[in-house]
Formats: C-alpha cells, structure tokens, sequence
C-alpha cells in the first residue's frame, strides 16, 4: 500500500446503536460471502457504471456511498475518478472488512465507517455526492426519512444526491403472484431471475420504493427537484435512479 492508497474503517455508531438491527445484503449475515457472486451474476455492475455516470462526480470531489456493503458502487466512483474522495457508509461489519479487502487488494483510497443511513459521517454542506445502491429498500421508514433529511445537512449547495434502487411503477402482478414452481438445482438456476423477481416484487421492505416512493422521500425533506432520471427493467425488477440536487 502506497501514502496514497489509505484504507481505513472507523466504528462510528453510537453505544445505543450497537445493538440496532439491519437488514444485511443477502437478508441474512451467513449468506454474506456469496454477495459478490451473486451480484457479478446479476449484472449489478452496469448499474453502479451508469449511476456514476448520471451523478457526474468531478475531480477530488467527496462522496459518500450509503449502504455501501462490500464497496461495489465506491469502487465504481473510484474507476471513473481515482482522487474523489469515497466514503462507504454501511452497519455491517463484515460487509465493510471484505469492502476494504478490495480496496487493498485494487490500491485505491477508500474510509469505511461503521454506521447507519440516518446519520451520514460528514459535517454540514461538506458533501458534493451523496450515492447509495440497492440499500434504501433494507432501511426501515423513520431511518430512510432521517436519512434524506442527513443528505440534505451534509451536502452542499449544488451537492446531488444519486439513489439507485428497485421502484418506481408497481410490478407486474401476474410475475408476482405466479412464481416458477419445479424441482432440482438446474431448474432453481435457470427460474432464479424469475424467482427473485418475485421476491423483489412482493417485498415490504421494496414496498416502500413503489410508485414514487423515493422521489417522494426526498421531496418532503427539502430536495425540491427530486427526480427519476432513468429507469432499468432488470431482469430482477424495474430499478429506478433518483436524483436531486441540494437547493
Ligand atoms: C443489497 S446491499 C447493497 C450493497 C451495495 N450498495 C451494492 O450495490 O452492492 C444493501 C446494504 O444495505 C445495508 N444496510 C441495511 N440497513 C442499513 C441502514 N440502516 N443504513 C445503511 N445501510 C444499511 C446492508 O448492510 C447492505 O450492505
């Protein structure tokens, strides 16, 4: 590791926060090594790529990635711009250890803090990005809107805010309610799309993202142009990507 290449996780949660849950990446903490497996398969990698793109981080500007889980969208942001300064924020210890792996392991700059959406590891109006990706739907209601009204002190003026996640319209009912049904391990591969688009599609938790559940969210903690810019039918559900700028 060069001077320059600093990798760093802090525990930044308060003592009542330690015994907070959350909802891990793959719902469950023992299913976390096949997190990355299961998103290369998936094709999330496209998603983190155009979210850079849509929020157009400048040189050395400071970004944090919320609900960052093992870094995949920080180090999408540290692709297109090796100085901008990354922040993944995330509750899951585990997730961050393999994150600053990574980091080591590709020679990028990357801080990891310990913590939760509602309370973003940044002063006020010091923030250019505020970015998160397929997190919002594990954040539960009073903590999504902490943490729009926490996007909203923490970045400055002119700051956006780039949220990718399942949402927008209701999915198609007929998916939802008709899962693939059969047996054996080749048959659960070739229906796993089929499958977990079903899953996506009757969550709670993805509930909350429905219609303009996002858009709303930011809407009613100041984001006044609070936007979907793009929207992708993957084949695990219609993803939306909301941004917003500080006014
Ligand atoms: C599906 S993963 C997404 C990880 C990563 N952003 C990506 O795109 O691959 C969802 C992440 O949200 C995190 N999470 C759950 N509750 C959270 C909260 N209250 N605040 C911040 N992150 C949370 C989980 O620990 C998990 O790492």
């Amino acid at each position: 590791m060069t001077e320059a290449t600093k990798v760093r996780i802090l525990d930044q949660r308060t003592p009542e926060e330690r015994d907070r849950p959350f909802l891990p990446g793959m719902g469950k903490t023992w299913l976390l090594p096949l997190y990355d497996i299961f998103s290369r398969v998936a094709g999330v990698r496209g998603l983190h790529e155009r979210a850079v793109e849509l929020a157009g981080v400048g040189p050395g500007q400071a970004v944090v990635d919320v609900g960052c889980g093992t870094g995949n969208l920080s180090f999408a942001v540290l692709a297109a711009h090796p100085d901008a300064r990354v922040t993944g924020l995330d509750p899951d210890e585990d997730a961050l250890r393999r994150a600053a792996r990574k980091a080591l392991r590709r020679g990028v700059p990357l801080t990891l803090v310990q913590g939760y959406a509602d309370r973003l590891p940044a002063e006020d109006a010091s923030l250019d990005h505020v970015v998160s990706s397929l997190a919002l739907h594990h954040v539960d209601d009073d903590g999504r809107v902490g943490f729009a009204h926490d996007a909203l002190r923490a970045l400055r003026p002119g700051g956006k805010v780039t949220v990718v996640d399942f949402g927008g319209p209701a999915p198609n009912v007929e998916d939802a309610h008709h899962p693939a049904h059969g047996h054996g391990p080749a048959h659960a591969l070739r229906h796993l799309p089929r499958l977990v688009r079903s899953r996506v599609a009757q969550s709670p938790a993805v509930a909350r993202n429905l219609g303009d559940g996002i858009v709303a969210l930011l809407v009613e903690a100041g984001f006044g142009d609070a936007r979907e810019v793009e929207h992708v039918d993957h084949r695990f559900g219609r993803v939306t990507i909301v941004q917003a700028t500080h006014p």
